[in-house]
């Protein structure tokens, strides 16, 4: 008889696409693993990383240090690293950590459970490679009662902004055959999920390269016809390959949610120029105002980088200027950070630490303003929220997400997670919202094995 399963811990480090690779790992390496979310159980530990900035590298690799201890509690688990850090360092990782058994990249995670072997027989193994395609995916087991589904769509970046390091840790950019892609949604749905949201680093240029090329505003289309689905996304989009396609897709595909993430990084067209941007400050605005046309409700979020080399208070500026007209409702704002292999990382003229972070503390306050503001808005109004789970504030409260992506917290039973319910909101705050479940109002959505019901059919 089969012994139970041995357990693997993943530790994962930066954005959504990691979140989706922690999946897969976890996925491929079912047969032989069960996961746990207790580290002290693990028989295999993985840390899946992220390079984009230098203060996410140190975070891996002081975690890596204090896994000392409890390799030498444990001294059968096996420690790998994932990711961009390990693509970016491959053996030199395994030189300076004598306790790390196995490091590969983001590529590498299909022959994870081959590595794993060998990592069991006391080899230490590095796999970097970097594939020319989309490698081929295992069809994908949905656990029953997931609600939202992240599902990648290409990987690699062919852009080279002057401060990026994806290119380089996670190779050219290929993207994912159509049908694997809607077979995978189409199969989610089958089990029940809702909402999907597509990922790639830039996903305004897929389908380029493809045998037969597809444009993504296609793929989003053939996504939205599939029965069942509730709510479509995508991260993350570049501005300059934002089509006007793409843009009336807001307008048109009903489960396209009513939000954006749409990273402008500076306000000043020099800056962006240095980035290797490819648009000024107007093109962007002016996608912006024709956003905000076809889709009045839209939320838009962004990315901005403060203190890239160069960068004098006037191009600060600028950026706060832009932030004032784009009226982001969200934004992830950090400190130009430089990194290995980037042209950036080159240039003279860079901004004092001290400064940085003073510029830094002035852009984040604007844009908490700005978002508390859009949160203010939403107030007295019925919206239809997507429960997600038990609050983390209150085990009371349930927890979820309108269409334009704000969190809200409710009171509510939690045979609730899971479906869509309108929720007045009651109560603004600088991070979230606080509803009240509407009265007597409820949204039902036809199954997926059901394609002949109604698409959508709200009760009040
Ligand atoms: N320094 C600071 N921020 C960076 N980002 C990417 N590279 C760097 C860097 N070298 C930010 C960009 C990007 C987000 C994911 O991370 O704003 O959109
Ligand atoms: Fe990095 Fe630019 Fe590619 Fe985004 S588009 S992953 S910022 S190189």
């Amino acid at each position: 008889m089969l012994g139970p399963k041995k357990k693997v811990y993943i530790k994962t480090f930066g954005c959504q696409m990691n979140v989706a690779d922690s999946e897969q790992m976890a996925q491929v390496l079912a047969d032989a693993y069960a996961p746990t979310d207790r580290p002290e159980e693990a028989d295999l530990y993985l840390i899946n990383t992220c390079a984009i900035r230098r203060k996410a590298e140190s975070k891996v690799r002081s975690l890596l240090g204090s896994l000392q201890v409890l390799k030498q509690r444990r001294p059968h688990m096996l420690l790998g690293v994932g990711g961009c850090v390990a693509q970016q360092e491959g053996e030199r990782l395994l030189a300076a950590v004598p306790h790390l058994d196995l490091v590969f990249g983001a590529h590498g995670i299909c022959r994870l459970p081959e590595m794993v072997r060998r990592a069991a027989q006391g080899r230490r193994v590095v796999d970097i490679e970097l594939a020319r395609e989309f490698p081929p995916q295992p069809r994908r087991r949905w656990a029953p009662g997931a609600v939202k589904a992240l599902v990648t769509i290409m990987q690699g970046c062919n852009n080279f902004c002057s401060f990026c390091v994806v290119p380089y840790v996670r190779g050219r950019e290929y993207s994912r055959p159509p049908r694997e892609i809607v077979t995978e949604v189409a199969d989610f749905l089958a089990a029940g999920g809702k909402e999907v949201t597509l990922l790639g680093q830039n996903v305004n240029s897929y389908g380029r390269g493809l045998p037969e090329p597809i444009t993504f505003t296609e793929l989003l289309r053939q996504i939205d016809a599939l029965p069942g689905l509730a709510r479509l996304r995508f991260a993350t989009s570049h501005p300059r390959d934002l089509s006007a396609e793409l843009i009336a897709a807001f307008g048109e595909l009903p489960s396209l949610c009513e939000h954006l993430h749409l990273p402008v990084q500076s306000g000043a067209d020099r800056i962006l120029q240095a980035m290797n941007r490819g648009y000024t400050r107007e093109d962007y605005l002016q996608k912006v105002a024709e956003l905000r046309r076809v889709c009045p409700g839209l939320s838009l979020s962004t990315d901005i980088i403060v203190g890239f080399p160069g960068e004098t208070e006037e191009d600060f500026q600028g950026t706060m200027d832009l932030v004032r007209q784009a009226a982001f409702d969200q934004a992830f704002s950090f400190k130009y950070s430089p990194r290995p292999q980037t042209r950036a990382a080159l240039l003279p003229e860079r901004v004092p630490a001290e400064v940085q972070a003073e510029r830094l503390a002035r852009l984040q306050n604007l844009l908490n303003e700005l978002t508390f503001k859009a949160h203010r808005r939403l107030v007295g109004r019925d919206h239809e929220v997507l429960v997600e789970g038990i609050s983390k504030r209150s085990p009371e409260e349930l927890c979820g997400r309108l269409r334009t992506n704000q969190v809200v917290n409710f009171s509510g039973p939690r045979e609730l997670v899971g479906q869509l319910v309108m929720v007045r909101i009651a109560e603004a705050h600088p991070h979230s919202l606080k509803g009240i479940q509407a009265e007597g109002c409820s949204i039902t959505w036809p199954l997926a094995a059901d394609p002949q019901a109604p698409q959508r059919r709200v009760s009040c």
